[in-house]
């Protein structure tokens, strides 16, 4: 795996790593696109302490390759573990550090240059070109990049509706690169949350654009919401990895004494999921939601029971490690007897996993895509 990105025209080199950090980790931290994004930005004659926007950086390569330049570098995301990571990285390299916004903040005005790493989901790519129209013209530069596989034409439309006249590069390793100039007079803003209904639930939920499933209730999280349980003894719940906060909805419902703990690494789910609870009536002093990299830095070990719908990939990438580290992290915050509930795919091997960390597992349901699984903390 390589940690070194070299710096064009220098004879110096980043050290990036990927947050959190793993013994025998095999991803790398930056990947073809970010490197012909630099590549591409070094040669911009920018003013000196330009202020330069970088949005969906994924573990920092981005924004510490502008700290290096001595940029105003403004970075937004919506993830903490790319925040995260990029704090890390820039320390790792003596950088400075940079301003940090989230992704349901208000853009930043006065930049001379945005570098934007073209998100998985298009409503987000919408979300985000029509928060940047508002704040370019014609003499801003405007460079995204991504795997060349995930451009597609509409796409390059999207650029072309929002912005102004754009062209791609060539590709590169696989990767590559937008090019457009902002002539496009800003669109009236639109509404950039969804609602989905799930009648069945009497539940209308909020989704700002990168939640996990925004346009339809997960299939999985349907199948979970119908085994919640229900026990007075629950004074304390955690929804791990809420989105926008569907289980930590039901949950309260079903154990009105008990308070919520709804957290998730994405600042637009853990939006979703407050508004969510507010809208559904439940009151504010019974609940909290929060962006955290699973229970990182969660203090109390009082928990009586957590639900949790894992995600299986990180960015782009498949993995089960993030699955791993919520289990582990439940197991350290359950009371004895507290409680995990699992929903996962079958062939993902959960059932093992608890076994080993827990040293017990149950079935509670299942079905031909699906099983939910419970272990208990001894
Ligand atoms: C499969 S979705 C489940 C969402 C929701 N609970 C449901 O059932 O519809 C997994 C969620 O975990 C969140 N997530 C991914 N990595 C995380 C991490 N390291 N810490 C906290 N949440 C994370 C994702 O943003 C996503 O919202």
């Amino acid at each position: 795996m390589k940690t070194e990105l070299p710096i064009p025209s220098s004879e110096s080199a980043l050290t990036l790593h990927r947050y959190p950090r793993r013994h025998n980790e095999t991803l790398q931290a930056f990947d073809a696109a970010d490197e012909y994004l630099i590549e591409h930005a070094s040669t911009w004659a920018l003013r000196a302490h330009a202020r330069i926007l970088i949005i969906n950086d994924q573990f920092g390569a981005l924004s510490c390759w502008a700290s290096l330049q001595g940029f105003d570098v403004i970075q937004v995301s919506d993830s903490v573990i790319s925040q995260q990571a990029t704090i890390e990285n820039l320390a790792q390299n003596d950088l400075v550090g940079i301003t940090q916004l989230t992704s349901v903040d208000a853009l930043p005005t006065d930049i001379d240059a945005v570098i934007l790493r073209v998100p998985k989901s298009s409503k987000m790519l919408t979300w985000q070109l029509q928060q940047l129209a508002g704040i370019t013209d014609e003499h801003t530069r405007v460079l995204a990049g991504a795997k060349a596989k995930e451009i597609h034409t509409s796409t390059l439309n999207q650029f072309e509706h929002w912005l102004g006249t754009t062209t791609t590069s060539l590709a590169k390793k696989k990767a590559r690169l937008i090019f457009t100039t902002p002539t496009k007079q800003p669109a009236p803003p639109f509404d950039p949350v969804s609602d989905i209904d799930v009648p069945e639930f009497s539940m209308r939920l909020a989704n700002w654009p990168n939640v996990f499933s925004a346009k339809k209730l997960d299939i999985a999280a349907y199948l979970m919401l119908q085994h919640i349980p229900s026990q007075t003894r629950f004074k304390r719940i955690v929804d791990l990895g809420c989105g926008n906060g569907v289980l930590a909805l039901q949950a309260a419902r079903n154990n009105p004494a008990a308070f919520i703990h709804a957290v998730d690494e994405s600042h637009m789910a853990v939006a979703s999921a407050t508004h969510n609870l507010h809208r559904h009536g439940i009151n504010t002093n019974r609940f909290q939601c929060e962006p955290r990299d699973c229970l990182t830095g969660f203090e109390h070990t009082d928990i009586d029971l957590v639900l949790c719908n894992p995600p299986f990939h990180q960015q782009q990438t498949i993995t089960d490690h993030i699955a791993w580290q919520m289990f582990c992290d439940a197991k350290r915050v359950l009371t004895t007897n507290g409680e995990l509930l699992v929903i996962g795919n079958r062939h993902l091997g959960y059932h093992t996993k608890l076994k080993r960390l827990f040293g017990n597992v149950t079935v509670v349901a299942s079905n031909k895509k699906f099983v939910i699984l419970k272990a208990v903390n001894a």
